[in-house]
Order: structure tokens, then C-alpha cells, then sequence
């Protein structure tokens, strides 16, 4: 079936339920509110227990008056789908990497995408708890799209199927990234050939060569088995994995105020949960990765970390004209990142 009368059909389905709710109260309001959550990762993921946590605590919280639907690993909407879907209320729940918003036009997201930017969780929480992230967020509004939280995944590794011990190791290999300009510079700063694919293709396009290495938290690699087809990981952690959870902005604004005071607490909760297990679930992964046998791990000398930082830090400065010189300023004011001290 054509993508748009997919679309427009759940639409129509979606509009439908909720013009009629006030007229038929009665019969109808034993119908609950259905809000449909799709994501593009496995439920084993910091991303899909925090959906599921979302889920329990609002269909507690509004004592089923609202039920949610989770759709993991790319099961409703793709990536590139699933942002159109959220605008035409398709589906009133995502919460898609902060690496894939340049497509809506919303570029200083990406901003989260230079590498080492963030010396680590504390630097990053005074972006996404604070004045800086809530501002990234309103930025959505003019899109039709409501930021709701931000959530953790973790900071990522590279992979191939030799070994990584430096930059030059990557020289010429094609390597999968998410849709962002500041991942493709960063690739083809070090002479990669950066291709970007939606994350449901990566497995394959691995398995047959269609790209050599990618990128990615190892909880990410594990869930989608990534880590049988790339023989080796480097645990360079040079960039982040984070999400924004967003809605639809009419959809949120026209629910009843009552519903939305309680989605909003179990949102809150829900975002304390997903940023509490996100480590803990790449810990996990790792010990799964390295028990598995199936890839070499290798943790870079502080030499070969101070290379990789050296090669990619020129970044920066060269996606000042996308992101925005005041974007990236505004991040290192909030986390006290000196570039100057590399
Ligand atoms: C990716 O495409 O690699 C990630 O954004 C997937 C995800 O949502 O963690």
C-alpha cells in the first residue's frame, strides 16, 4: 500500500475517534485514547524499556483512559517515515536520535553530533536538563512538534572488520552513519566515506558488505546483533546517541487537561527511568558482546584517544555555518568545553 494512503488511513481512523469522543461520551468513553509510540530500536534498549516504562505508568496513571501502543525495531515507521507520520498524527509518539532532525530543518540538533563534546553524562546533563536543551527543543513548536523529554542512550564505538587503533584505519572504508551533516564531515574528515541508511538496513548492509564499519552505542550493536558481522569494536566513545521524545503538537495541546497532567508525570518518571538504566544497559551489552567471542574489544592507549580527538576536533570549527557558531557556543558555556585545551 502507498506510504501516503497508509498514512492518511490511520489518519482518518485516528481523527475520526477523537471529533466523535465528545458527541457519544457514553458509549464511547470506555473507548481510551489510543497514542501509538514507534521507535526504530529493540524493547532491550534504554530507548525501548523507556517506552515501555511510558507506557505502564500512563495507562496507570489515567486508569486506561489512555492506552499506549509501542511499535519497536522499525515495526510501524522507518526512520525517514516516521517524523511525516508524527506531523500528520499518524502516530502521536517518537522520540527519534537527535542525529535525525536536519531533514525537518531543525539543524542545531546535530549539534550533539561533534565529536567530544561531551567529556561524559555530567557535561551532557547541563545541556539536556537545562536552559540550553529546553530551548533546542522549542524549536520544534514552528514544525508542529512538541519536545516533550530528552533520553539517553550513550556515547558511541566504531567498528569494522579490522582492527581500529587509529584514524587512518578507517581511511577509505565505508561507514554507515545516521542522517546527519556533522556525522558525514566528521567520516570524511579522517578520509572515511560516510553513507547514511536507515538504522533497520545496517545489519544487512554489514552482513553483505555494502558498507565495511559503522558507528553506534554497543547497546544498540547488541540488540541488533551488529556486533556478528564487524569482528572488531574500538570503545572510543568520541560521540553521543541521545533522543528527544516528541508529539504531535495539536494532538498534545487538544488533549483533556486532566489526561495531560498525568501523561505528563508519567513522561517525567519515564524519562528519570530511561536516563537511570541507559548506562547500565551499555554495560550489559558490552559484557554480552565480549562473552559472545564474536568480536575483538579493544579500549584505545591514551595515545590513540588523544589521535582520534586531534583528527576529529577540526569539526567543530567546520560546521559552524550548519549548526551555528552560537549553538556550539551556547554548548561548551553550558558544559565548560574548551576546545583550545585539546
Ligand atoms: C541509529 O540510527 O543508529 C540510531 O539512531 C538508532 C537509535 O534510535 O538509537
Amino acid at each position: 500500500m502507498k506510504e501516503h494512503s497508509r498514512i492518511r488511513r490511520a489518519l482518518i481512523g485516528g481523527a475520526l475517534a477523537l471529533a466523535l469522543a465528545p458527541l457519544a461520551a457514553p458509549a464511547l468513553a470506555a473507548d481510551p485514547i489510543v497514542l501509538k509510540f514507534s521507535h526504530v530500536v529493540a524493547d532491550d534498549t534504554p530507548k525501548g524499556k523507556g517506552a515501555l516504562k511510558f507506557k505502564e505508568l500512563a495507562e496507570r496513571y489515567t486508569d486506561g483512559a489512555v492506552k499506549v501502543e509501542v511499535y519497536a525495531n522499525s515495526t510501524l515507521y522507518k526512520d525517514k517515515e516516521e517524523l511525516e507520520a508524527l506531523q500528520l498524527g499518524a502516530v502521536q509518539l517518537l522520540a527519534p536520535s537527535l542525529s535525525k532532525f536536519g531533514p525537518l530543518g531543525v539543524r542545531e540538533f546535530e549539534v550533539f553530533d561533534l565529536p567530544y563534546i561531551f567529556d561524559g553524562s555530567d557535561a551532557l546533563r547541563k545541556v539536556t536538563e537545562g536552559p540550553v536543551g529546553a530551548a533546542f527543543l522549542a524549536r520544534l513548536d514552528p514544525k508542529g512538534i512538541k519536545g516533550l523529554a530528552y533520553w539517553d542512550n550513550g556515547f558511541k564505538v566504531l567498528s569494522a572488520n579490522a582492527p581500529i587503533r587509529s584514524p587512518d584505519d578507517l581511511r577509505g572504508k565505508k561507514m554507515r552513519i545516521q542522517s546527519s551533516k556533522v556525522l558525514e564531515e566528521q567520516f570524511r574528515e579522517i578520509k572515511a566515506l560516510p553513507q547514511v541508511m536507515a538504522f533497520s538496513e545496517v545489519y544487512q548492509a554489514l552482513q553483505t558488505g555494502v558498507v565495511d564499519g559503522t558507528e553506534n552505542t554497543v547497546s544498540n550493536y547488541y540488540t541488533q546483533k551488529v556486533h556478528e558481522v564487524q569482528k572488531h569494536i574500538t570503545l572510543t566513545e568520541h560521540g553521543y546517541i541521545g533522543y528527544a521524545v516528541i508529539t504531535n503538537k495539536k494532538f498534545w495541546d487538544g488533549l483533556p487537561v486532566e489526561i495531560r497532567t498525568r501523561l505528563d508525570q508519567a513522561m517525567g518518571e519515564a524519562t528519570v527511568y530511561a536516563n537511570r538504566i541507559a548506562q547500565e544497559e551499555n554495560d550489559k551489552a558490552l559484557e554480552a558482546v565480549r562473552a559472545s567471542g564474536r568480536t575483538e574489544i579493544r579500549t584505545p592507549t591514551e595515545a590513540e584517544r588523544k589521535a582520534f580527538i586531534k583528527a576529529l576536533l577540526p569539526v567543530h570549527k567546520k560546521m559552524e555555518s550548519r549548526v551555528g557558531t552560537a549553538t556550539i557556543k551556547s554548548i561548551y558555556e553550558a558544559t565548560g568545553f574548551d576546545p583550545a585545551a585539546f
